[in-house]
């Protein structure tokens, strides 16, 4: 008997230790709560959205009705894998081809590792590097609006499929890493230190396929948006527009933190199940207003250059398919004239390489990835950090709101209706008085929702829409202009309470 039970132990103690191994079962539930009022808090996704998991597949599990419905569990392992797949050029390979002629990277996940893993820091941009999810933004600094460089696409791409030539060579992209000293002479109220650094980036002239004479990059600023976390984003989606509406409305009471909300967006995809103009609430400058027309839906053409049924083009720009065509060893390459290539680069019919299934499938799987549970809320320490963060001394709230209901009948996918959820963002966009903060000057508010697990998940915790911060500590020292007070409130804390509200934010 004695000896059956040490070996039960052990048989348990092994199986504690495989938790950090590649055998954890990927379904492994935790602290799995009974929803009700009382407890919705830890639905951090809702009573619908959420999965009791703390692993490092915690960012890319369907909400629970899915795996109960096969209809659902079939489209949304389709969509899954089409998210991971990694395209390849027509003719060269099986499974999605498509790739090309010019393109961002060959895959979604390049830059959503893990799915909401975010990628870090990097000094050097590289579409190959798996760390590198950053997304290359060229722009007039001094235009109204900082418009982006018409000459390339609005992502712009860096690589192709030879023979075809990237229109920026990536050995000429330069991050640098730059000390910044705040007012405070970086330091907190106790004398404690801290260090804050930002990213400069600059392109070479010659790395750009146009000339100077074309294209001046004098005349433009670079900078570098990284990914945010791509769970929960249905739910994000199901938030009616008139509650949305509402929130800016709120904020334009108060005299602080008044946010923007975006400009109406005109959704003309017939597809969409939202026809009509929405508010923009997804991606940092509010660019895109429902997830049908959201960056994910859009990523999967412009990202990769696949066409599909709505979208017969390329993401391309007139300049650089004049450039390409009237390259004679392009022409030869392709034994093609200049006329034949243009015109097959400009086309407005090109064979669809991306079904509407396929594409449909890829939308289940968007909407469905389920938001993981908080943690540890009945721990003291993170209680104290939720008071404080709560605090109106602190003022997190005003633009970290912490609770939106969805709206009473989100046809897309019905299991995501009045869903009360913990997201931690009004979707508004603010002004942090960031040093070099590029065109995301004017951000909006990220959800902090399952941000503690990144450690966990990606082995890292770059935060901040270009990753400058590498903490949650130096991610609030950020915070400046309509966040300046929340800043302020944070330096002057003893050590234990920012520490407590640091294990807050990791806990939710
Ligand atoms: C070049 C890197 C890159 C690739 C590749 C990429 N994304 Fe993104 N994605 C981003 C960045 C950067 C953001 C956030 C900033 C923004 O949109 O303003 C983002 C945002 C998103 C968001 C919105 C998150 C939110 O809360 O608003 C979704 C959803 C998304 N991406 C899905 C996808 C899908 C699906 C694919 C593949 C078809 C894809 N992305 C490929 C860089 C990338
Ligand atoms: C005026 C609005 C505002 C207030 C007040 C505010 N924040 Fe933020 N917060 C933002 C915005 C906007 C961002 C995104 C900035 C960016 O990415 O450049 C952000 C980002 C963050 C992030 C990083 C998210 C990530 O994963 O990149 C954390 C953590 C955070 N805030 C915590 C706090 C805490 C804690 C407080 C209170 C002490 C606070 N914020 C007060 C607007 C605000």
């Amino acid at each position: 008997m004695r000896d059956g039970k040490i070996y039960l132990l052990a048989i348990m103690a092994i199986a504690l230790i495989a938790c950090d191994d590649d055998d954890i079962p990927v379904n492994k539930e935790v602290n799995r709560k009974e929803y009700n009022a009382e407890n919705a808090e830890w639905f951090s996704g809702g009573e619908n959205g959420t999965v009791f998991m703390a692993n490092r597949f915690a960012y890319r599990q369907p909400m629970p009705f899915i795996d109960e419905n096969p209809s659902y569990y079939s489209q949304f392992m389709r969509g899954e894998r089409i998210f991971e797949k990694k395209f390849v050029p027509k003719n060269t390979g099986m499974g999605y081809s498509g790739l090309g002629p010019v393109y961002v990277r060959t895959s979604c996940i390049a830059c959503h590792p893990s799915y909401g893993g975010r990628g870090q820091r990097v000094d050097k941009y590289d579409a190959s590097d798996s760390k590198n999810c950053y997304l290359l933004v060229i722009y007039k600094p001094n235009e109204p609006g900082m418009p982006l460089a018409t000459h390339f696409t609005g992502m712009p791409q860096t690589r192709a499929v030879p023979p075809y030539e990237p229109p920026i060579n990536e050995s000429g992209i330069h991050i640098q890493w730059l000390e910044h000293v705040d007012d405070f002479g970086n330091k907190y109220a106790d004398g404690t230190s801290y260090s804050l650094i930002y990213p400069k980036v600059t392109i070479d002239q010659e790395s750009i396929i146009f000339d100077e004479s074309e294209f001046d990059i004098d005349d433009y600023a670079v900078a570098l948006e990284a990914t945010i976390g791509i769970y929960g984003i249905g739910l994000i989606d199901a938030i009616s527009d008139e509650d949305y509406r509402e929130q800016y409305e709120i904020e334009q009471i108060r005299g602080y933190a008044q946010g923007l909300i975006g400009a109406d967006i005109e959704e003309k995809d017939p597809s969409n199940p939202f026809p009509g103009k929405h508010p923009g609430r997804f991606t940092y400058l509010h660019t895109r207003g429902t997830l049908d027309n959201g960056p994910g839906a859009n990523a999967i053409w412009n990202i990769t250059n696949v066409t599909r049924p709505e979208r017969t083009y390329h993401y391309i720009t007139d300049k650089y398919a004049q450039l390409m065509a009237a390259d004679p060893e392009v022409q030869q390459s392709l034994g093609q004239t200049q006329e034949e290539i243009y015109s097959h680069l400009m086309s407005k019919d090109l064979p669809v390489e991306f079904t509407e299934d396929d594409y449909k499938a890829f939308m289940v799987w968007h909407r469905a990835l389920a938001v993981p549970a908080a943690r540890n809320l009945d721990n003291p320490v993170v209680q104290r950090g939720k008071e404080l963060f709560y605090s109106k001394e602190a003022g997190c709230t005003a633009c970290h709101r912490p609770e939106w209901t969805t709206r009473d009948n989100y046809t897309p996918m019905p299991e995501l209706s009045k869903q009360r959820i913990y997201p931690y963002t009004d979707l508004l966009r603010h002004d942090l008085g960031m040093k070099n903060p590029g065109r995301a000057q004017i951000c909006r508010t990220t959800p902090l929702w399952g941000r503690g697990l990144m450690y966990v998940i990606s082995g890292h915790e770059d935060k901040m829409h270009d990753l400058r911060a590498r903490n949650y500590e130096e991610a609030i020292l950020w915070h400046e202009g309509e966040a300046m007070t929340s800043k302020e409130f944070f330096r002057e804390l003893p050590k234990a309470d920012r520490d407590a509200i640091v294990a807050f934010l990791k806990a939710i």
